[in-house]
């Protein structure tokens, strides 16, 4: 018995001591009571110089379904790597790849996950240009946390979006993917895009990091060429290209990514001032920086580095902390760092950085994705609203003589043009795992909004390119037999997006033809417009009598394309971009700063006026704008500053209308714009409602400029407050 006794005790003992052994050797980077910080440092010690250097690499995995990046499929992937470039649809291959990563590395760190979320995962909804035109940042957050759900739930922790880069120039295709010509508008929109992807807290479900790209000044590219120089005095980056990074960094975004142009003379991937100076040191950045794909061995291409290896040391002390896809920092940081041209400590402050957004996300504590069947997943109902409603929001009528539209009284329709049945254009550039065959088409959506009420005949007419003209044949049939031609013209899915720049903004000659020629039938002609740029309209727009912008709006834009024209929708879209007259206006934008001499125009040739100004765009009913009222006439610094407008709907219908408030200030000591846009409010009024619009004017950020050091200053003197076709003076007093 005694005996019996003394072993059970024994194996007591021996049982606890294992156990009390384990609890004792969780390290503490594996703690999640222990704070972010302290896991760091505990994870930084233990860790070698090729784990950490791993930790600073992303191949990619997967089927790579972006065309720009060609590649062949990485077939062995380390179980150190940092990250990866996730192509595939479901959490699958993630958690195979993750579990490798935790079970068969020395130390258990997971893999973080990125993916090209730019306008929804597989609910695709409107291009970001078009998002813009909504003037609903509250909405846009809606359709980016709906992008986030699908994405977290198929293996996806961070996207490589919001696109923040201020654009001007039509011929660049990646105007498509950020939100326009104006600081405010992208930054007022990539702060929308943040909070919807990463909520109040990066490990909050269903969320994602976000990133802000392509840091920085990518959208002044040379002749609307991409990958090239861009001319970006200190001056007008501070004044238009950083805000939009500014806020975006203040509303927490995790990560960046440096950019592929060459900012004078000095690669963005390469540039301290911005990496470090601004980024890290004036804004406190903790994040990290990602590289734009291969932008760190492209640094030999620009004629900055010349090896791979010199390309490495002069981008990573830049402050790009992870190198994509291109392998320059796997190859060469270990060297470089035993030849003594990288400290250990930078690679521990940039290791710190990605491991932080790690820790963050939660990945230690939850590495896998759980698997859910894909009806869980994607296309949830209340996410194809989200889009739906964007798109409704996006669309923009840029012209409706006589009101022609809504369509009341047409009993036949001839539905004519390249778009007409088209799926794939209304996806746009970078949609992800967007399917055509979610999309329902301009034809489907036409025949289920006006089911037997209307007659509805169908003719291709053209391609989107080309010479044949065989098809008009059946196109001019049509339109004879008509009360009304819709034409659906445009462009096609990847005419836009990056790699994608065009010499014209114009459509090509065969569209342009159809429709002269279908303007000799004598009908009316309603030009509904699918692109992902501003186009050069001089040619179609006197042909047209109503015309319909509705970029690339993806899944359900069509429904909301055919509410609009049943009249069910009254449209409210406002463009985020300047339509030119004529390629040869480019760069044209509202923002512009004052010339010398105006009187006599710019041109000889052509008006200097586009052809439709960012801004604009019609509804269906009428607001009339009372008087701006200031609270006060003459302010002080530190003062407030309340002004209103009250708006009224005159007209028969219900509709949303945005309020712009512009300041401009006629002399400054670095000259300003004619005007800029500090503020925008969009209300919902009912027929014969009058709504208060508010605008309160915070003096500093509202009529305050910064100089190219970006040092904020506001000089006293007047300042106007423009709304509409009115403005008020404010005098600012010592
Ligand atoms: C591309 C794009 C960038 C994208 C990245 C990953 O070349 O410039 O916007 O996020 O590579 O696909």
């Amino acid at each position: 018995m005694r005996l019996l006794v003394v072993s059970i005790l024994h194996l007591y003992i021996c049982a606890h001591t294992v156990l009390w052994a384990q609890i004792q050797t969780v390290p503490v980077y594996k703690d999640h009571e222990i704070p972010v910080e302290e896991r760091i440092t505990d994870l930084l010690s233990e860790m070698t110089l090729e784990e950490k250097v791993w930790q600073l690499t992303q191949y990619t995995l997967g089927i790579n379904n972006n065309e720009n990046n060609i590649e062949k499929t990485v077939q062995e992937v380390p179980a150190e790597i940092g990250s990866l470039i996730y192509f595939e649809m479901g959490p699958e291959l993630r958690n195979r790849v993750q579990h490798q990563a935790i079970e068969n590395s020395r130390l258990g760190i997971p893999i973080l996950f990125g993916c090209d979320v730019i306008h929804g995962f597989r609910t695709i909804y409107p291009i970001p240009l078009g998002q813009a035109c909504s003037w609903n940042p509250e909405l846009v957050e809606k359709a980016c946390a709906v992008a986030a759900q699908e994405a977290k739930m198929s293996g996806v922790d961070w996207t490589f979006s919001p696109m923040i880069d201020v654009a001007r120039d039509g011929r660049w295709g990646r105007v498509a993917e950020g939100y326009g010509e104006d600081p405010l508008t992208n930054a007022v929109f990539g702060v929308a895009s943040v909070r919807g992807y990463q909520g109040n807290s990066l490990s909050d479900k269903n969320k994602i990091a976000a990133c802000l790209k392509h840091y920085i000044g990518y959208g002044a590219s040379e002749g609307g060429r991409d990958y090239v120089y861009t001319e970006v005095s200190r001056q007008t980056m501070w004044d238009t290209y950083i805000p939009p990074y500014e806020a975006g960094i203040k509303a927490g975004a995790a990560t960046v990514m440096s950019a592929f142009n060459n900012i004078n003379g000095i690669p963005a991937t390469v540039n301290k001032y911005t990496l470090v100076e601004v980024l890290k040191k004036r804004w406190k950045h903790l994040g990290f920086v990602v590289s734009d794909w291969d932008a760190v061995g492209q640094l030999v291409n620009q004629g900055v580095a010349e090896s791979r290896k010199e390309a490495a040391r002069m981008a990573f002390t830049a402050g790009v902390e992870m190198n994509m896809r291109d392998n320059c920092y796997r190859d060469y940081l270990p060297e470089l760092v035993k030849e003594g041209k990288i400290s250990l400590n930078q690679i521990d402050d940039a290791v710190r950085r990605v491991l932080r957004i790690k820790f963050e996300l939660g990945l230690f504590e939850h590495p896998y994705t759980p698997t859910v069947t894909e009806d869980k997943r994607y296309l949830l109902p209340e996410s194809k609203l989200v889009a739906m409603k964007l798109a409704e929001e996006s669309i923009v009528l840029l012209k409706n003589k006589k009101n022609m539209l809504p369509l009341f009284k047409q009993k036949k329709i001839a539905l004519i043009g390249p778009v007409a049945k088209n799926k794939g254009c209304l996806l746009g550039s970078w949609s992800a795992h967007g399917k055509s065959s979610d999309v329902t088409s301009i034809y489907e959506a036409l025949m289920l909004e006006f089911e037997n009420k209307i007659q509805l005949m169908y003719a291709f007419g053209c391609d989107f390119e080309g010479e044949d003209v065989l098809s008009f044949t059946e196109a001019l049939n049509i339109a004879k037999q008509a009360d009304i031609i819709l034409l659906c013209l445009g462009e096609k899915q990847r005419w836009s997006g990056e790699n994608a720049s065009r010499s014209t903004i114009a459509l090509p000659r065969i569209q342009e033809q159809l429709a002269l020629e279908l303007k000799k039938v004598g009908k009316p002609i309603v030009l509904i417009l699918s692109n992902g740029r501003p186009l050069d309209l001089s040619r179609l727009e006197p042909l047209s009598d109503a015309i319909l912008e509705i970029w690339q709006p993806g899944i359900n834009g069509a429904q909301a394309l055919a509410g609009i024209l049943s009249g069910r929708i009254n449209p409210s879209g406002k463009l985020s971009i300047t339509f030119p007259y004529s390629v040869g206006q480019i760069p044209i934008y509202y923002n512009r700063r004052k010339a010398a001499r105006w009187d006599q125009g710019f041109y000889m040739d052509i008006t200097s006026e586009p052809l439709f100004p960012f801004g604009y765009g019609l509804s269906y009913t009428e607001f009339k704008y009372g008087a701006i009222i200031p609270s006060a006439t003459t302010v002080k610094r530190g003062e407030k500053l309340l002004i209103e407008v009250c708006v009224t709907n005159t007209g028969k219908c219900d509709g949303a209308e945005t309020v712009h408030w512009f300041i401009s200030d006629p002399y400054c000591s670095v000259t300003r714009p004619v005007k800029e846009l500090k503020y925008f409010e969009k209300q919902f009024i009912r027929v014969g409602e009058t709504k208060t619009y508010r605008f309160e004017v915070d003096l500093e950020r509202d009529l305050g400029f910064v100089d190219e050091t970006g040092k904020r200053f506001l000089e006293t003197g007047e300042y106007y407050i423009l709304v509409g076709d009115q403005q008020v003076k404010v005098e600012l007093v010592d």
